[in-house]
């Protein structure tokens, strides 16, 4: 069967489309029926299942046979070292994991942070929680204290795992110290932190309240799966909104594997024993859905890579990691192949490899280039293929079925939608668009299983952020449109998100971290357009009235507080000193036009301004800071 005929069985028919791709999980209570529509436009997927995790992750494939192949692979060039974990192993370490945390006192349904570097720790630590049926959230490494003690507060933790440090080229990222700072300002206190100790850096444990990794598990029994219900929350993982209180994206236990277990074939093209990549972290959701539980789940080995596209030690990094482990299925994010480009236009380092086993190379987190696209596909020859989808969906929503049949591919488009998602672009009145008109993206209700049903503590956001702009469709917050074959097209974000490197950003959250420096009046940061890394922060500063301090200096202490609030990952490196921003008559600030003054795209004068001359101080203080760049 091709791709278009699976997409109208879908639609046809989704509880029968779903509950056959149900079969391939092993379920402690099998589901009497798929959706679950009484909470409706809340809508669960298997809920009345009992079933767990971590078995379909690790022990099922043990007892399948698969014991003894490798189920991880860390590759690590900052450390210079490879290991390899079989499933056996995988299953043992993760037992006992759970039984430590199980006599700790962690049950079912806690919350359990996990703040930790590309480390197979890191997919131990959520296999763990999954056993228990915890509740983990993890928490991107490059996050600063406050981002951790944001999450703290939200989740209540009663357990935090972390490693003593996380290692970047030529930096020990101390995530003790970090961990200490964010606790003690966060109100919810955990019960325990259980810390492990990586050798480029100790950790002093913190009397009463820290326990080591190893330390903690001696002696304890191991613990047994626990099935939970399939509506169960997985994990939280928090992600980017338009303020700077992060979004608790909730993942649903039962979906989440059917869902999942579906993608790594049909999508990738992947069946166990074979190898998968996915070039991301395990804080951010690629890493959730296919470092640890998408590859996992089919019984593939998975790959953890800690290093960079470059400079670990070069270029070919990537190609080396793909011939010595054998990758099938490769994933990586845009940015990384454009930093890769950079260093290495001609591929020379390509050929130094054997890569014969690679198939195709897959791109998403942000909009591919065509440049990009073309070069990978010219120096690897093989199919690289963009898909489209967001830590919300936990999956792709839109992408080119390898595993179904090859389509042909069309640069710029993530191809086609996926079975389970009805995507339509629709009007400011929600109405659809015709084919090649822009509109908001949108998706028809219900969501496929897997995807978001709510926010953590949050149900009223979680409706008007997605559910309320247009009745009976989840807004995606990208614009685009779709031709005239069902190719879609994804040009921009519709609200105040950013996407830098791959990373999805906040610009709201950084103008709250900028407007609560001393001097500063008001603020606006805009995503202004980058050669490497799509879209780079810009941030314009109104200082208070009478304030006669340097503006360099200034700027420097803004850009210091993103850095010390935010994190590095927010890559946030200017800011300039302005003295009026440019606004509606009502006050809203034209951010929309300052992008494009910065990008050098053209622009409408809008009509509601409150004075034009602004934007020309704009043009001038970007001007100055080298904007429009010709790159
Ligand atoms: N822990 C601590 N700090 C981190 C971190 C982590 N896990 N990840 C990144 N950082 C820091 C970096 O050290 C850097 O700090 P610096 O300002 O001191 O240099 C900052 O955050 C920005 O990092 P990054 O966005 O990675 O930029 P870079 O300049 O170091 O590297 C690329 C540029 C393109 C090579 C890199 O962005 C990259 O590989 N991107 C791939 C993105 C990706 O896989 N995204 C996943 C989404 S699917
Ligand atoms: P995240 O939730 O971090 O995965 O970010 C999701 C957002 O990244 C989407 O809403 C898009 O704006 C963007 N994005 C992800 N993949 C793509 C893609 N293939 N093409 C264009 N934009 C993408």
């Amino acid at each position: 069967m091709g791709y278009a005929e699976i997409y109208r069985g879908w639609k046809a028919d989704p509880e029968a489309f779903w509950m056959k791709a149900a079969e391939a999980i092993d379920w402690d209570e099998l589901p009497s029926k798929a959706l679950f529509a009484d909470k409706a436009p809340l809508y669960e997927w298997f809920s009345d299942a009992r079933v767990n995790t971590c078995w379909n992750a690790v022990d099922r494939h043990v007892e399948a046979g698969r014991g003894d192949q490798p189920a991880i692979i860390h590759d690590s060039p900052i450390t210079h070292s490879t290991k390899g974990i079989t499933y056996r192993e995988l299953q043992s370490r993760v037992a006992s994991l759970a039984g430590a945390l199980r006599a700790k006192g962690v049950g079912k349904g806690d919350r359990v942070i996990i703040y930790m570097p590309m480390i197979p720790e890191s997919l131990e630590a959520m296999l763990a929680c999954a056993r228990l049926g915890a509740i983990h959230s993890v928490v991107f490494g490059g996050f600063a204290a406050h981002e951790l003690a944001l999450r703290i507060d939200d989740a209540k933790p009663r357990a935090i795992i972390a490693a003593s440090c996380g290692l970047e080229p030529g930096r020990v990222v101390h995530y003790k110290p970090l961990l200490d700072k964010a606790i003690e300002s966060a109100t919810h206190k955990p019960d325990f932190c259980v810390i492990f100790q990586r050798e480029q850096e100790v950790a002093k444990l913190t009397e009463g309240r820290d326990v080591s990794w190893h330390g903690f598990q001696y002696g304890v029994e191991p613990a047994d799966c626990v099935p939970v219900e399939g509506n169960h929350p997985a994990y939280i993982l928090y992600t980017s909104g338009t303020t700077g209180a992060p979004k608790g994206v909730v993942r649903p236990t039962a979906g989440h594997l059917v869902a999942l277990n579906w993608t790594m074939k049909n999508l990738y093209n992947v069946e166990a024993g074979d190898v998968f990549w996915a070039a991301s972290d395990v804080g951010w959701v690629v890493g959730h859905s296919y470092i640890c539980y998408g590859p996992l789940i089919a019984g593939c080995t998975t790959i953890v890579f800690e290093g960079k596209p470059v400079g670990t030690p070069d270029a070919g990094t990537f190609w080396r990691v793909i011939q010595n482990h054998k990758v099938k299925s490769f994933f990586t994010a845009p940015t990384a192949l454009r930093a890769i480009k950079r260093e290495d236009p001609n591929g020379e380092l390509i050929k130094d490899y054997n890569l014969r086993n690679l198939q195709a190379l897959y791109l998403a987190g942000e909009r591919a280039d065509p440049d990009t696209i073309n070069w990978a596909q010219r120096h690897l020859g093989i199919p690289v293929i963009d898909h489209w989808w967001q830590t919300e969906t936990g999956w792709a929503i839109a992408g080119n079925p390898l595993g179904i049949e090859a389509l042909p591919v069309k640069i710029g488009s993530p191809s086609v939608a996926m079975p389970g998602y009805d995507v339509q672009v629709l009007d400011e009145g929600g109405h659809p668009v015709k084919p090649g008109d822009l509109g908001a993206i949108a998706v028809k209700l219900p969501l496929p299983p897997g995807t978001v049903p709510t926010l953590w503590n949050a149900e009223a956001r979680f409706r008007k952020s997605y559910l309320e702009h247009f009745p009976g469709y989840y807004e995606t917050g990208d614009a685009g449109y779709i031709d005239e074959d069902g190719y879609l097209y994804i040009m921009a974000r519709t609200d105040d998100v950013i996407n830098v490197a791959g990373h999805r950003l906040s610009t709201g959250a950084m103008e709250e971290v900028l407007a609560s420096h001393p001097d500063v009046a008001e603020c606006a940061v805009i995503g202004v357009a980058d050669a490497l890394k799509g879209q780079v922060p810009i941030g314009f500063l109104c200082l208070n009235r009478g304030c006669n301090r340097a503006h360099g200096e200034i700027a420097k202490e803004a850009v210091a507080l993103v850095r010390d609030r935010i994190g590095p990952v927010a890559a946030f490196k200017t800011a300039c000193i302005v003295d009026r921003l440019p606004k509606t008559r009502s006050g809203k600030i034209l951010r929309g036009t300052m992008v494009k003054i910065a990008d050098g795209e053209d622009y409408k004068m809008p009509a509601t301004i409150d004075d034009p001359v602004i934007l020309d101080e704009i043009a001038e203080a970007l001007r100055t800071l080298g904007y429009p760049s010709k790159g």
